[in-house]
């Protein structure tokens, strides 16, 4: 299995090797309980870089849910195993006091693509997710660095705080990686009862039964108010959001009319899940 560091002088003390021998590094950020979905983002890493970092840190201050950062699945050394078959350089998981230390007081903050969405119903989310993001790119000196599309939202805020902060690293979006059934994976998954994962794959389906009909010209809304009834029906306790936005800035849009994608937040059985896809182009 590959080492693990949980000290950033560690990993200084690798990265520092790798760049004086004038290698690439990628990183790859996750929270850990890693799925086919993280492990996507690994092999995209190895393709594109000399030396690939995995970052493993459940980070608080981007929970705005207690009750979900205390449930959240951690399963670290079934983790290491699985990226062991990936021939990863470094396992980051950092120690809380690397990431925040004591009188920590700085947020990163980016407006705009965060005043919709997620970042409507998860306050404070984003910030959170700015704010380690850009530490953990400071910290892996990377050149590189990898996002699921599972969270697109996630992936142009970061985008715009690397841009805007100038870290001279590269954000590959990767696509998102499915159950069988559709469902998109995410470790929350492991949280569904029985019951509850058999319903959930209707989430997908029913935002390919939008993009199908958009696609044939109907009009959004219309298709909109059915899956929104359909979804209720299967057991869907709550939709957030069910919205078509453009890709660039997450504008709201009734026709495609430029690169845009379906959002979907809904919760099943105290469970929220959240997938997005390509529509119209
Ligand atoms: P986490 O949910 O663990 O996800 C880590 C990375 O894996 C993210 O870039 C996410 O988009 C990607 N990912 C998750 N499910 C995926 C799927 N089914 N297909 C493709 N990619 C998928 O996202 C986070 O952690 C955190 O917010 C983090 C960026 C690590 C900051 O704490």
């Amino acid at each position: 299995t590959p080492p693990i560091l949980r000290k950033l002088a560690d990993l200084r003390a690798a990265t520092a090797e790798w760049q004086a021998a004038g290698e690439t590094i990628g990183v790859v950020p996750t929270m850990g309980a890693l799925h086919d979905g993280h492990l996507s983002l690994v092999a995209a890493a190895k393709k594109v870089c000399d030396r690939v970092i995995v970052t493993i840190f459940v980070n608080p201050k981007q929970f705005n849910n207690p009750k979900d950062l205390e449930n959240y699945p951690r399963t670290e050394s079934e983790d290491a195993r699985k990226l062991a078959r990936f021939e990863v350089d470094v396992v980051y998981v950092p120690d809380p006091e690397q990431i925040y230390p004591e009188r920590f007081a700085t947020t990163v903050s980016v407006s705009g693509l965060t005043d919709v969405m997620d970042g409507v119903y998860r306050p404070g989310h984003f910030d959170g997710v700015a704010t380690v993001v850009a530490k953990l790119f400071l910290q892996s000196s990377a050149s590189d660095a990898f996002f699921g599309e599972k969270d697109f939202q996630q992936l142009q805020v970061v985008r715009r705080m690397a841009r805007d902060l100038d870290i001279p690293i590269t954000v590959h979006g990767c696509p998102t990686i499915r159950e069988i059934d559709g469902l998109a994976m995410s470790s929350r998954n492991l949280l569904l009862s029985d019951r509850a994962r058999v319903a959930a794959p209707i989430l997908y389906e029913e935002m390919e039964a939008i993009a199908e009909g958009v696609a044939e010209g109907q009009p959004f809304h219309q298709l909109q108010a059915a899956a929104l009834k359909r979804l209720e029906n299967a057991g869907f306790t709550k939709v957030e959001y069910l919205e078509m936005r453009a890709n660039d800035d997450l504008s709201l849009l009734e026709t495609p009319n430029r690169p845009a994608r379906l959002f979907a937040a809904a919760w099943l059985a105290g469970v929220r899940l959240i997938d997005n896809i390509a529509i119209g182009g």
